[in-house]
C-alpha cells in the first residue's frame, strides 16, 4: 500500500493518536528481485513518509513490523535478537533499512518509542473464518499453497528440496499462528506505555519450535482430511535449511508468548479456506 502525505495529514487533522502500528509493505520476494524498486518506493518511502508524518504531529510512538528475513540465513539456531544482520534480497533489505532508519530515528530524538516485532512465518486463519490470507497469482509461500492444494485450485505442493540436514530432509520454519502474532502486537503496545525506557527495541515474534515442510503438510491432512499430494524438487534458491527463533526476550519483556501450535494453525487455515475455497474472489477472479 502506498501512504501519501496528503491522505495521512487528513487523518491526523481529524484525530489524536497515541501510536502507531506500521503493516504495510510490499513482501513478495521474488517481486522483490524483478521489481526491486517499487519495494524500495513502497517499503522505503512509505515508512520515511509515516515517520515525518508522526514527528510532525507529535506522535512518536511506533512498533514495525520487521521480517526474521534480517537474520538471512543464520549459522545457528534459535536466532536470537542479538544475532549479526544480513539481507538476501531487496525485500529483506527494505526491512533491514527500515529497522536502521528506526534506530536512527531513536538516536536523533529520545522522545520517540519504537518496537521492531521480527516476525518467523506467520500462518492460519482467524478462527471465525472471515479473515484469512489470499494471495494474488501462485502462492509463494509454504501454507497458502497448501491451503489452494486442499481445495482443489492446484494438483500438487511442489516441495523445494528433500536433502537439507533436518530430519526428514526438508526445510524447517518457525510456524506462528496469526491469532498469537497479533497479540504480540498488543503486548507491545503495552510495552510502549508502561514507562520502560524502550528506546528503539526489537523482539522475535515465534514459537520457538521448527517444523519441517513435511511436517506441515502432514498437520494439514490431518486437520482438513484431504491428501496432498506432493512433488518433490530441488532447492529454492535463496531458502535458508533450519530458521526458528529464540523467544525468551520477548517472553520476558513483553510478557508475551506464543499459544498455538501446528495443529491449530492448520485447524483455522482450513476453516478458512473451507468456508472460501476462492478466497475474497470467485472462481472467475481466480488465478
Ligand atoms: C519467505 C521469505 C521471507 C519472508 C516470508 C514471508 C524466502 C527465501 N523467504 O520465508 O523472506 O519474510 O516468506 O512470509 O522466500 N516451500 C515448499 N514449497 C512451496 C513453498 C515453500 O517446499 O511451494 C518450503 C520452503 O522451501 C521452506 C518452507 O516451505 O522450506 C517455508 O517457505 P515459505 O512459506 O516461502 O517461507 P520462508 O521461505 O521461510
Amino acid at each position: 500500500m502506498t501512504m501519501k502525505k496528503k491522505d495521512t495529514l487528513l487523518i491526523l487533522w481529524v484525530c489524536r493518536f497515541d501510536a502507531v502500528i506500521h503493516f504495510a509493505g510490499l513482501k513478495a520476494v521474488g517481486e522483490s528481485v524483478q521489481k526491486p524498486l517499487l519495494y524500495y518506493n513502497n517499503n522505503l518511502i512509505g515508512t520515511i513518509t509515516l515517520l515525518e508524518v508522526m514527528g510532525a504531529h507529535g506522535c512518536k510512538n511506533l512498533v514495525f513490523s520487521s521480517s526474521a528475513t534480517v537474520y538471512g540465513w543464520p549459522k545457528e539456531v534459535p536466532c536470537t535478537e542479538e544475532f549479526p544482520l544480513c539481507a538476501v534480497n531487496p525485500y529483506g533489505r527494505t526491512k533491514l533499512f527500515i529497522e536502521e532508519i528506526c534506530r536512527d530515528v531513536y538516536r536523533s530524538n529520545s522522545d520517540w518509542k519504537i518496537i521492531l516485532l521480527r516476525y518467523f512465518n506467520p500462518v492460519g486463519a482467524h478462527p471465525s473464518g472471515h479473515i484469512g490470507e489470499d494471495p494474488r497469482g501462485i502462492p509463494n509461500n509454504l501454507m497458502p499453497f497448501v491451503q489452494q492444494v486442499a481445495v482443489g485450485r492446484r494438483p500438487a505442493l511442489t516441495v523445494f528440496g528433500n536433502d537439507y540436514s533436518t530430519k526428514d530432509g526438508t526445510g524447517v520454519r518457525d510456524y506462528i499462528h496469526i491469532v498469537d502474532l497479533s497479540d504480540g502486537h498488543v503486548a507491545a503496545l503495552q510495552k510502549l506505555f508502561d514507562g520502560s525506557n524502550i528506546g528503539c527495541g526489537v523482539y522475535n515474534l515465534g514459537t520457538g519450535k521448527g517444523t519441517s515442510v513435511l511436517e506441515m503438510v502432514a498437520a494439514f491432512e490431518k486437520a482438513s482430511g484431504k491428501k496432498i499430494p506432493l512433488v518433490m524438487a530441488g532447492r529454492r534458491p535463496g531458502d535458508a535449511e533450519i530458521v526458528y527463533a529464540s523467544t525468551d526476550k520477548a517472553e520476558k519483556e513483553l510478557n508475551w508468548r506464543a499459544k498455538y501450535g501446528i495443529e491449530e494453525m492448520c485447524r483455522d487455515q482450513w476453516n478458512w479456506a473451507n468456508k472460501n475455497p476462492w478466497g475474497y474472489g470467485t472462481p472467475d477472479s481466480a488465478n
